[in-house]
């Protein structure tokens, strides 16, 4: 069975935004002394609007004086929405009139999404490179752009990634694009922000914004929320809808929150979670999704009853001795919190997992192919319409685009295979065999309700246990667990666990926060922070 869904184009209608300018009153730039953006959430900006604290339009502001001051530095947003201060009016004006849309929970909050998101606007959507034009070409705003505008949301700007999707050449940095540069980790410049949602992580972050967006092929949720010391959380594939997404892989592509609280991000997931029938993978999804909402399941002992897994090898054989205090620590504060830890559990085919990349990259480069062909032939007026013409755009432009440096072996290797074969067929058969041998057996012969691991990604080759996750289209949610390396290295607890098991794991993941409270803004030392 080829697992490749349709993705249905929007029409070519053009919507024109009706924006309101009618603010009567002068909003002056910054909030009321006692408000800031730095660390604010939902939550606190929701009672901040009732108490005539703040608007939407002072935030709006203040996050864009932020971008301004510290983007320079951080390179995490590589476009601020040039309309954002006129949604934010709207909004306002909506909360005012006692609009029914104003009782959305991210009604009025500023949102950044990851350069592969389409948005009719006047920002573009390039995926980072130069390839793709500037301007607005798409035919319309991806389904989760749609759902956040539909609640409210303020679409701020375009977060950075690293170009493609890490999808380009094996040489190419994590983090890097050629229109939004090097993004850095705000905790130490050091070290990777990973990717490839690099800058929604960086944003999340360093309050760039409220909430972010980002999306995983295989980590790159789950990679730089956790380097960036905030919470990720990568839905079953298809939860989340990927119609309008710069793509590699529609089996293993997620869209999924990265915020600073386990709260934030599962306002976020109740508002873009949900059916959208330009993408085909979310019509069965719905019966995942339970009635009220993933906010019910926010609960100070959700963790109590639930049994958790622990696979020692290889997923906690860190050879630091500080992160491997620093997690039995948080086992016995999961033990203490009412979870059945079962300990030394093994996933019987880890290995032949994590030493295969292939396997998956055999299914990958044919995923793209033909994925990317279709979203770039849906464009309005690009000149790069095809896979082939963005790897002749790159070699017409080496020098924009790094070519000699970074390579774009990715690219090749995809344009040369012929859709989805003998070889590919099996390679998608291979994988899906492996997460019913491995993982799915593991979870279903212990009955257990989550797989702890973590926290992975190049500064912890140990743990790889976001490919077990991807490979088989299953959830998972990173959460801040602490610091090493003189505080400068944040470490992530990654749960996972199987299809449509949200609810679970969002209960988990949110009475461990609450259990350990590990989270530490950034100091961005080398600047001075605004203060608001
Ligand atoms: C999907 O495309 C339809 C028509 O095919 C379009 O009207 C709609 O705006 C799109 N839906 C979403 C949720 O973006
Ligand atoms: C952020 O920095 C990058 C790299 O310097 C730049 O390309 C981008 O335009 C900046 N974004 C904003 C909104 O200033
Ligand atoms: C655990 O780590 C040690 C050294 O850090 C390494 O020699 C060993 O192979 C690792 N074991 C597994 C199962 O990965
Ligand atoms: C999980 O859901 C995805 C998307 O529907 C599907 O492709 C995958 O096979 C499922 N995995 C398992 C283990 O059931």
């Amino acid at each position: 069975m080829i697992l490749i869904s349709t993705l249905i184009p929007c029409p070519l209608v053009i919507v024109i935004a009706i924006l309101s300018s009618s603010a009567s009153h002068t909003d002056t730039a910054t909030a009321d002394e006692s408000f800031s953006i730095i660390e604010a959430t939902v939550d606190d900006i929701k009672l901040a609007f009732t108490q005539n604290k703040v608007t939407s339009r002072q935030l709006v502001q203040s996050y864009i004086d932020r971008i301004n001051s510290l983007n320079r530095t951080l390179k995490g947003v590589i476009e601020v929405n040039p309309d954002a201060l006129s949604l934010a009016d709207n909004a306002d004006r909506e909360r005012r009139d006692n609009e029914p849309v104003s009782l959305s929970r991210l009604h009025g909050i500023p949102v950044l999404v990851r350069d592969i998101f389409d948005t009719k606007d006047k920002m573009s959507t390039t995926a980072g490179s130069f390839a793709l034009p500037q301007g607005s070409v798409v035919p319309c705003d991806a389904g989760v752009v749609t759902k956040l505008r539909n609640a409210g949301g303020i679409i701020l700007g375009k977060a950075s990634l690293s170009e493609w999707s890490g999808f380009r050449g094996y040489r190419q940095p994590t983090g890097w694009s050629a229109r939004g540069d090097y993004g850095v980790n705000p905790y130490d410049s050091n070290l990777t922000p990973c990717g490839s949602s690099s800058g929604s992580a960086i944003s999340a972050a360093a309050s760039f914004a409220t909430v972010t967006i980002g999306a995983e092929t295989d980590g790159s949720i789950l990679c730089p929320s956790s380097l960036n010391s905030v919470v990720g959380i990568k839905p079953t594939v298809g939860l989340t809808s990927r119609a309008g997404v710069i793509p590699i892989s529609p089996r293993q592509d997620s869209v999924g929150p990265i915020c600073r609280t386990v709260s934030d991000a599962v306002y976020v997931l109740d508002t873009i979670a949900g059916l959208d029938n330009n993408d085909t993978a979310t019509v069965p999804m719905p019966k995942y999704i339970p009635s009220g909402g993933y906010a019910q399941f926010l609960k100070r002992d959700g963790v109590k009853g639930k049994r958790l897994g622990i696979v020692r090898n290889p997923f906690f054989n860190f050879s630091s001795a500080d992160v491997r205090n620093a997690f039995e620590a948080h086992f016995n504060k999961l033990r203490q919190e009412g979870a059945t830890v079962i300990d030394n559990l093994q996933i019987t085919n880890v290995n032949e997992i994590l030493s295969d990349a292939n396997t998956e990259l055999t299914a990958l480069t044919a995923e793209f192919k033909i994925s990317l062909n279709s979203y770039l032939s849906n464009l309005m007026n690009s000149p790069v319409r095809t896979l082939a013409d963005a790897i002749d755009f790159n070699n017409k432009n080496p020098d924009l685009e790094k070519i000699n440096q970074y390579g774009q072996e990715l690219f090749e290797r995809s344009q040369a295979t012929n859709g989805i074969g003998t070889k590919e067929r099996e390679a998608i058969d291979k994988l899906a065999r492996q997460t019913r041998e491995g993982f799915v057996k593991l979870m279903e012969t212990n009955n257990l309700d989550a797989v702890v691991a973590g926290p992975g990604g190049s500064n912890f080759p140990e743990s790889q246990f976001p490919r077990i996750l991807a490979i088989g289209g299953l959830p998972g949610i990173t959460v801040p667990a602490g610091y090493t390396n003189q505080n400068k290295t944040p470490l992530g607890i990654f749960f996972g666990g199987l299809n449509g098991t949200e609810p679970k794991l969002i209960e988990i993941a949110y009475a461990f926060e609450q259990a350990t409270k590990a989270r530490i803004p950034p100091t961005i030392t080398s600047l001075k922070y605004q203060t608001y």
